[in-house]
């Protein structure tokens, strides 16, 4: 599996949000959905290898993962409303230390980046910080397939979070030279990892 994990800095944490507005009083939670549909939609298929792990930090109830598995996963459509609501139906549920299932595919949980960090650690998991002014990612020859993507919102990612993210199995990896947004940030690293996996034949 890849992972991908995408802080929401002021996405709610609660299901009381409209799906009219998600990128007002859902706390441009818009970003977040499309990151999902980025990280999992092919044009007639969905990318079965991958998890995407949504770390909310807005009010009112700070400190959830909502975790997609490409795998599992079932009744998404590639809109932001339908991503939107099952992050919707899995706030709804009440989300303690341990993952609960909300739909097929869709878990939720209490935690933060700390806690998803500190488990990929453990995995030996390679993680890469995605940031305007690391590596090239096209100077990078041994791009594990399994490897964790670590990317910001619309806010970045602070000083205390990359503090977090800067370990022995972490990396910084730029894209390219211009700040793009955190989903079209996903589309290109998937890109390069197809284009990796499957080299053009002579
Ligand atoms: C919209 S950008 C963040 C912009 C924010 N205003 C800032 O100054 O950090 C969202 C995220 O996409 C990723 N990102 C954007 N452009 C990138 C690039 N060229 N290379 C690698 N990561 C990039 C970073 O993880 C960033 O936190």
């Amino acid at each position: 599996m890849k992972d991908f994990v995408i802080i929401g800095h002021k996405a709610l944490t609660t299901g009381d949000f409209s799906l009219n507005d998600l990128p007002g009083s859902a706390g441009r939670m818009d970003i977040l959905c499309r990151c999902i549909n980025s990280a999992l939609f092919l044009s007639h298929g969905m990318r079965r290898d991958i998890n995407v792990h949504l770390v909310l930090l807005g009010e009112p109830d700070p400190g959830k993962i909502i975790r997609f598995n490409g795998e599992e996963l079932r009744y998404l459509n590639p809109d932001e409303r339908s991503s939107g609501s099952l992050i919707k139906k899995a706030l709804e549920k009440d989300a303690t230390d341990f993952e609960t299932r909300s739909t097929p595919g869709v878990w939720i949980r209490r935690g933060g980046l700390e806690k998803l960090i500190k488990e990929f650690s453990e995995n030996k998991r390679k993680m890469y910080y995605l940031r305007e002014d690391g590596e090239d990612v096209r100077a990078v020859t041994d791009l594990e397939d399994d490897a964790v993507f670590v990317l910001g919102d619309h806010m970045g990612v602070t000083e205390e979070e990359e503090d977090i993210i800067n370990n022995d199995n972490s990396e910084t990896l730029s894209i390219g030279p211009l700040s793009l947004h955190s989903d079209h940030c996903i589309t290109i690293i998937l890109n390069e990892l197809d284009r990796f996996e499957q080299p053009k034949k002579d």
